[in-house]
């Protein structure tokens, strides 16, 4: 399943459509996000999400803009203004967060409500196991157009567009958006993979870490 192609025109009539097929196809069988259930990000079971799995995120009817981050989206946006990563060895570029970043952190920052989703505000807060609150400072960063030039400058990573990111296809494909590094690098918000903290791959013996890292 891959939106990439069909997320650029931003044609919300074809997202629409898609994503009435999607949700068939997902009520059809085991394939798609089965693992959703279960996890960290099934709501279904809290009384303010009112039983369904995606509409805290995903909405058919009246989605807010972001629809070249992730179809239909339903969730209030935060207005936070993050403290970024620094180091002195830090090559990349880092910009406040955008694009799927932000939508995480609409929940994770800590500063919008869990329920305020659908036009509504909410106030069940996320705890403080998930809160990572608006200082990314002591966070990986994220935010950042990750390149080949950027692998040469570092002289510590491997080439995205060409290494093999052990999910099928190469770093750039798999695991950056739009090119850049995100939240969505490491994780899969809908635990398909079924690793430990939504994972997109097993960290054992630092396995995600030395995909992009040579050490
Ligand atoms: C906690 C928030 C959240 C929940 C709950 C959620 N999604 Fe998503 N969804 C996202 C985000 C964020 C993206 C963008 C992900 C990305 O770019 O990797 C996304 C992307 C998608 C996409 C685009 C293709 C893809 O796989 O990335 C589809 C289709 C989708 N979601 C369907 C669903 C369905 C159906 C449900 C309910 C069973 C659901 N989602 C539940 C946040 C959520
Ligand atoms: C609608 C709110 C919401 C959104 C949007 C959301 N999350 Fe979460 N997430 C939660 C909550 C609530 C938890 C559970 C936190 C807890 O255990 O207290 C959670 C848990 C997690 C965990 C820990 C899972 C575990 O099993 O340890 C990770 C990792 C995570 N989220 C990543 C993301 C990423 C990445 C995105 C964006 C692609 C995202 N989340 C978007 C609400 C959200
Ligand atoms: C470079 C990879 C990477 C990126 C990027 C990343 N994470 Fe994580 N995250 C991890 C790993 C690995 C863990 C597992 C626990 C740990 O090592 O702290 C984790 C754990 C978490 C947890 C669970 C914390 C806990 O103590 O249970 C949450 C919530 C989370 N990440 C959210 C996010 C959000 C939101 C973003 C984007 C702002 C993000 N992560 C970006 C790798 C990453
Ligand atoms: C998708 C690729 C990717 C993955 C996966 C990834 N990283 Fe990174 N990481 C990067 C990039 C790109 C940078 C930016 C390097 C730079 O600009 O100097 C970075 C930066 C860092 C930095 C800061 C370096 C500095 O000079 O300040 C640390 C530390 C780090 N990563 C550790 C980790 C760990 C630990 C993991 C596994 C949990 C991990 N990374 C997973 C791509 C990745």
């Amino acid at each position: 399943m891959n939106w990439n192609g069909k997320t650029q025109g931003s044609q919300s009539v074809g997202l629409h459509l898609a994503w009435l097929l999607l949700v068939v196809s997902m009520g059809a069988g085991p394939a798609g996000r089965a693992e959703l259930a279960g996890s960290a990000h099934d709501f279904s079971g809290e009384a303010w999400s009112g039983g369904d799995p995606c509409v805290v995120c995903h909405t058919p009817h009246g989605a807010l803009q972001d629809e070249s981050e992730a179809p239909l989206w339903n969730h209030e946006l935060t207005g936070a203004s993050f403290r970024l990563y620094a180091s002195p060895t830090l090559n990349a570029t880092l910009e406040q967060p955008a694009g799927v970043t932000r939508l995480c952190l609409s929940c994770h920052d800590g500063t919008v409500a869990l329920d305020s989703f659908g036009g509504r505000t909410g106030n069940e807060m996320i705890g403080a196991a998930g809160r990572l609150g608006s200082d990314l400072s002591d966070d990986h960063p994220v935010g950042f157009v990750f390149d080949d030039n950027l692998a040469q400058e570092d002289g510590g990573l491997h080439p995205p567009s060409s290494t093999p990111s052990g999910l099928g296809r190469t770093i750039a494909q798999d695991l950056l958006r739009q090119g850049r590094l995100e939240c969505t690098s490491c994780h899969d918000v809908h635990n398909s993979s079924n690793q430990p903290h939504l994972l997109v791959m097993s960290n054992r013996g630092s396995a995600l870490c030395l995909t992009c890292h040579r050490k």
